[in-house]
Formats: structure tokens, sequence, C-alpha cells
């Protein structure tokens, strides 16, 4: 038994975040899957939103923020984020961060903002083009040193331990079952709080710019645990990521459209104004669908992103991580375009919280990718998330000062039972599973869904579903076993989300309904968990 009085599940800037903000007052773990810093914070390239130029206002970000969600923002979420931008920015840079800097004419050094879609200001806040990298690395050296803080790397949630599953009273978490990776054993840890950080689930589509830990574990385990998921049907489609056949999940940031790159056909044409009057930089479901739509129009497999009309110099001193990637494969930005397409890339749906990062679990949050916090809306403005991660640890930590010495400590919580498992003799199911959900997700509910492709893709969940848990009732669990369970999970979450919204509204878009319905209130698509007065495992 491992004790602590608070458990973050995951190692990005919203786990980082919360650890750091309440270790003074609580020992806590950090549990992460792979590597520490192996997560979307990690890899995010364009920056974070930020209201810092004179020009620039509160009100003009929450504006663009609500624009962007399509009618579906809770406003006060908003106003709640976007006016804690500035502290933000200022926290991270107490913590060692650096951003790339100008000099103005006086000779004074100011962070250099950029742009990008769905902002009417420069206010992106960046480390060039790899601005998680800093965020990521700074925050995780401050958590190795803190004597309050021990980091589990390699260790993988399987399921919250919750009173309602062990039939111990009033329902609240406990505590977390955890497969230590390396040592191939299940572990229970005991705490008062747990901290759900584990990012998004765009693993669940064939194409995606996330890493391979964003499997939905935070969403797919709030569901099993009794908790309300909402907007799952949004999933973002980024409009650019590297198209090549050795480039894995490589994304060409937003920022570059932000300085001025056009989106071109293989003809060289440019296209985006026929869609947009923004052109480039339109909301990115706009984009991607123009994407999309041309890619199948044209019967191609990519669309150019080019930016060879600036000068060297500029392109290699904004965008060197994403230079010198394009040239591993050949591409030399500087002087050709780079062929692009869209893939999945950030979940706006997840576990319902409120402004405090609570879900419906008592001592049980959600922050960061994995929560649904109303910020969002039908479509995440771009640089807006690593800001919620931010501002939504300084919010949940904020509460648990307040509530630790008031929430009970756990009862003793009974060993994970291995007694009816063997070991697998089919490991080629779970990749075969693995494979198939991906699939067909990119085919039937993708960037367009109809009514019929869902339906397809609901007739397959429902037949991986029952083939999953079989095998889970009979296996001993593995890192894949576990992530195909919960991927299995989101995808009939999207699935069932994606069903029940009528009409094309952000991120969601479907040939059946290519309208937004205005006449009936917009409301956002909440499902109620089967589990949540289920009372044992
Ligand atoms: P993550 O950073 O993904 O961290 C998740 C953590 O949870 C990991 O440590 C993982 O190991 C752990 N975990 C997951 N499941 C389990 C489990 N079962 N057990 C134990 N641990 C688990 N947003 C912006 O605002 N600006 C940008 O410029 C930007 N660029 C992006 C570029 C890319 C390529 C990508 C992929 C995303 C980008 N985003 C950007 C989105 C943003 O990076 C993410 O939304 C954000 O970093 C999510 O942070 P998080 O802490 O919620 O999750
Ligand atoms: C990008 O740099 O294009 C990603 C920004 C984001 O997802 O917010």
């Amino acid at each position: 038994m491992y004790d602590y009085e608070v458990l973050i599940i995951g190692s990005g800037a919203a786990g980082l975040g919360v650890a750091l903000r309440i270790a003074d007052r609580a020992k806590v773990a950090i549990i992460a899957k792979t590597r520490l810093q192996e997560c979307s914070t990690f890899y995010a390239q364009g920056g974070i939103s930020a209201v810092l130029d004179a020009q620039d206002s509160i009100e003009s970000h929450i504006q663009d923020t609500l624009k962007a969600g399509a009618g579906l923002c809770d406003p006060e979420i908003v106003h709640l984020v976007v006016s804690q931008g500035r502290e933000c920015i200022r926290w991270l840079l107490d913590k060692g961060a650096t951003f790339t800097e100008v000099e103005s004419e006086d000779g004074e050094k100011h962070l250099h903002l950029t742009k990008e879609g769905g902002h009417s200001h420069r206010r992106i806040v960046h480390a060039a083009d790899a601005t998680g990298r800093e965020v990521e690395t700074s925050l995780l050296s401050h958590a190795k040193t803190h004597p309050n803080i021990d980091l589990f790397e390699y260790h993988n949630a399987i399921d919250l331990i919750t009173a309602n599953k062990l039939n111990m009273g009033p329902q609240r978490v406990m505590g977390a079952y955890v497969l230590d990776r390396k040592a191939h054993r299940v572990l229970t840890f005991r705490a008062k709080s747990v901290v759900l950080a584990t990012g998004g689930a765009a693993k669940v589509y064939l194409y995606t710019s996330n890493p391979d830990t964003a499997t939905g574990d935070g969403i797919a385990m709030a569901w099993r645990a009794g908790c309300r998921i909402a907007n799952m049907e949004f999933m973002q489609f980024h409009p650019t990521c590297l198209y090549h056949p050795q480039a894995r999940s490589f994304l060409i940031s937003e920022a570059l459209r932000g300085e001025g790159a056009r989106l071109l056909l293989p003809n060289g044409t440019p296209f985006m104004q026929r869609f947009d009057s923004r052109g480039e930089l339109a909301p990115r479901d706009i984009v991607a669908r123009a994407i999309d739509h041309e890619i199948k129009r044209l019967g191609v497999d990519y669309v150019y992103l080019d930016i060879s009309h600036k000068s060297a110099h500029f392109i290699r001193s904004h965008f060197p991580t994403i230079y010198s990637r394009c040239l591993e494969f050949g591409i030399d930005m500087t002087r050709e375009p780079i062929p692009v397409v869209p893939a999945a890339h950030y979940t706006c749906g997840g576990v319902i919280t409120n402004a405090w990062g609570q879900t419906d679990i008592d001592g049980l949050y959600a922050v960061g990718e994995t929560a649904c916090t109303g910020l969002h809306g039908a479509n995440r403005m771009a640089s807006n998330s690593l800001l919620e991660c931010l501002v939504f640890a300084s919010q949940a930590a904020s509460d648990l000062k307040r509530r630790l010495t008031d929430l009970p400590a756990p009862p003793k919580l009974p060993p994970w039972d291995e007694s009816k498992v063997t070991n697998s003799d089919e490991e080629v199911v779970v990749s075969h599973n693995w494979d198939e959900i991906r699939r067909f997700m990119w085919d039937y509910v993708g960037i367009v869904r109809t009514d019929k492709r869902l339906q397809r893709a609901l007739r397959r969940v429902e037949m991986l579903k029952q083939e999953i848990a079989e095998y889970y009732g009979h296996f001993r669990v593995t890192s894949d076993l576990l992530e195909l369970r919960n991927l299995i999970i989101v995808a009939e979450l999207i699935v069932q989300c994606a069903m029940r919204r009528k009409e094309s509204r952000g991120l969601h878009y479907t040939l059946d309904y290519p309208e937004a319905d205005y006449h009936h209130p917009v409301q956002n698509t909440v499902l109620p968990s089967p589990f949540s007065r289920q009372k044992k495992r």
C-alpha cells in the first residue's frame, strides 16, 4: 500500500501544475505511464495565450474564445481562465521557463507574441516553436527536487478505487490500482484525493498529432467510477500535420500560418479564401474541413503549407524545431512548401468539472485536457489549452488546500485480485483490436460524419466492447490491454455524443444536418455514467 494525501495521475502541465501548487501543504505522488516528460505538453509548439499587449484586452480574448466555441462555452469559465493569463505566464517565468523575446525601439526586452487562428490580436507567448518542451522541463525540474513530491514513471493507473465500488459508505475516491510496468505487478495507492491529469484521447484515431500516452485513460476511469462525461463529439483535428511516410505524429504549428504561411493545392493555388474570409487564420475546424474537402475532391494525399516567401533567417529562428525535423525528411521549408494533412489533435470533451476542477465524485478532480470545464465549447481556440491546464491546476490546488484537512483518510484497501486471471496466450487480439478501433474511428467518426457512418461505428464498438471485456476478465493486465479497454470506452462516448447532436456545430460536422440548429436551445452533450450506482467491481 502506497499512502499519499494527493495522488496525481499524469505528469504534464496539468499534473505538475497541481503538484507544485499543493506540495508545500501535502504529500503528493505523481504517476506517469511512460517517461515523465512523454506527454502532449512536451510536444506543444505554438504557445500559451495571454493578454499582455497594450492593444489587446481580456474582453477581446473572451470574445474570440466564445466565437470559436460556437455558442457552447460557459462564459463564466471563459472569463475565469482568460483573466488569469498574465498571472500564469508570471508563474511559469518564476519557475524558470524562458520564452522568446524581442527588443523594442527603446532597447527594452518584451515577450514576443505570435498569432494563431481565431485570435484577433497577437497574444501567444512562446519559446520559439517548442513551448511545451520549455514548460514541461521547467516544471519537472522543480517537481523532481521537491521533498514532498514522489515521482513514479512507467506506472499505469488501472482504475480508481471508490467507496461505491467497495461498498464503504457515501461515494468518494480513495485511491487507485496502478500497474508497475517494469516490475509487472499491481500496486494499491491510497489517497484522500486523486487528480486525473491524464491528457486527451486522440490516439483513438488512426492519424494523430498526439504522443502514445493520449488514450483517454482518465476519461474512461472517471466514467467507470460513475462520473458524467460531456462533449466528446468535439474532437479537434489539427489542419497541418507533416505528411511523410516516416514522419509519425509531427505537427506543423499553426504559428506558421500566424506568421503568414499559405495553404496551397498541389498545383500551387491558394484555396482558403474560398472557404472563409479569414483565410488561413480561420478557426481550426474550418481550415481542417477545407483541407479535407480539397483532398477528397482532388483525390490527392495532402496539400501544401508554404512559408518560403519569408527570409531563411526568420524561418530558422522562429521555427527551429520544425525546420530541422522537416530537413530530416528532405524538406527544406525555407525553399519549398511542406506537405500537410489534418490529424486528430485535441479532445474538447471529457470529465465534467466545476470551476474548482471537482468532478461528480468527492475528492476526485480532473484537470487539463482530460476535463470538460466549459472553456472550449464546440471548438478550442489555439493555445488556450496550456492556459486552461495552468489555470485549473491553480483552481484545483486552492480547493484542495481548503479541503484536505476535512477529507477523511481512506480505510485499509483490498489489494488487486489476480486469482482468476492467467497470462495471455493471444496478444494478437489486443493489437488487432487497437488497429480496428483507430481505423473505423478515422473512417466513420472523423472530420465529416453521417448518421449511417456513426451507426456503423457503433455496431463495431458494441462487438469489440464485449470481446475486450471478455479478454480483460481472463488475462493479466498489460499496458496495451489497459489502454485498449479505455480506447473502446472513449470510442463509444464519442460515437454516442455525436449521435445525439443532430446539427453541425464547431468541430462536429455531419452531412445529414449540415447547419447549426438555431431553433432549439444550445446544450452540451452530457452522458450520465451507467456505473454511477454500481457497488462492486
Ligand atoms: P498531457 O501533457 O498529455 O499529460 C498526460 C499525462 O498523463 C502523461 O504524463 C501521461 O503519462 C499520463 N497518463 C495518461 N494516462 C495515464 C495512466 N493511465 N496512468 C498513469 N499516467 C497516465 N496547446 C496549447 O495551448 N498550445 C500549443 O502550442 C499546443 N501545441 C500542441 C502541439 C501538439 C503536438 C500537441 C499534441 C498538443 C498541443 N497542444 C497545445 C495541446 C496541449 O499540449 C495539451 O492539451 C496539454 O499539454 C495537455 O496537458 P495535460 O497535462 O492535460 O496532459
Ligand atoms: C500549434 O502550435 O499549432 C498547436 C497549438 C494548439 O494546439 O493550441
